[in-house]
């Protein structure tokens, strides 16, 4: 399954999914031919990429089933309007952003489906830290790990601040993707520490020893899965 695919198939069946930075507007399509819901909410900060989905659904002959807004975030929605939301397709940063310009509406939905682009480890942090559970993620490798995060409000809990980068779930469930994506960052870690440890500055030691302990951790993790 690709990235879109992953992020709809992750939607619990309902009445009403808002797509929230539509674009294209190929999820909302997937969402109503799968029957996933009976109503999307397809909204875009610009009108090009909004009127690209009007274009998209009307010749899908979905146009009826979908009702389009130019808005920022959740502004564009009411409190409790929207079972599911979906926003995909941005930094981590900008969508912790905007759950935190609308906590009302966010922690309303049954359901929030979040596919960050770059900033992982800082939504999660965010979803932690701010009333959110995570119910389940995915990972997809295109180009580029994909991770999709499935939640909805719960209890604040405090997590331990290596699972926002190293998915908990993903771990726990033995995905294989993220058997590669941990490889990659094992990779990534070793590279920094030969390049840090190249300048034969005794300023890095400490960063050193923080990523040295970390590869550790991580590699105990995986061996005792
Ligand atoms: C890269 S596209 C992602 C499209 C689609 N969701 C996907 O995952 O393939 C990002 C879209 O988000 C829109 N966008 C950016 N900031 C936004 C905001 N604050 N509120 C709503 N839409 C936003 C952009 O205009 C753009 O159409």
């Amino acid at each position: 399954m690709n990235r879109l695919e992953t992020i709809v198939s992750m939607v619990d069946k309902c009445n009403v999914v808002a797509d929230i930075g539509t674009d294209h507007g190929y999820v909302a399509e997937m969402l109503l031919k799968n029957g996933i819901c009976n109503k999307v909410i397809a909204t875009d900060l610009n009108k090009g990429p909004l009127q690209r989905a009007i274009d998209h659904l009307s010749k899908e002959n979905l146009k009826d089933k979908c009702d389009f807004r130019l808005g920022s975030g959740l502004k564009v929605l009411k409190e409790g309007e929207a079972d599911a939301i979906i926003i995909a397709g941005m930094g981590g940063d900008l969508i912790s952003q905007i759950l935190d310009d609308s906590k009302d509406v966010a922690l309303k939905a049954s359901q929030l489906i979040l596919q960050p682009m770059t900033a992982t480890e800082s939504l999660r942090k965010y979803l932690f830290e701010n009333g959110y559970e995570i119910i389940d993620e995915k990972v997809v490798k295109e180009n580029h790990f994909y991770f999709i995060i499935k939640t909805k409000k719960g209890k604040t809990k405090k997590e331990d601040e290596f699972y926002y980068e190293i998915s908990r779930i993903l771990v726990e469930k033995q995905d294989e993707t993220m058997y590669e994506y941990i490889e990659k960052v094992l990779n990534r870690n070793e590279k920094i520490i030969r390049s840090l440890e190249k300048t034969g500055k005794e300023e890095y030691n400490e960063k050193i020893e923080r990523i040295r302990e970390k590869n550790k951790r991580i590699r105990e993790l995986i061996k005792w899965i």
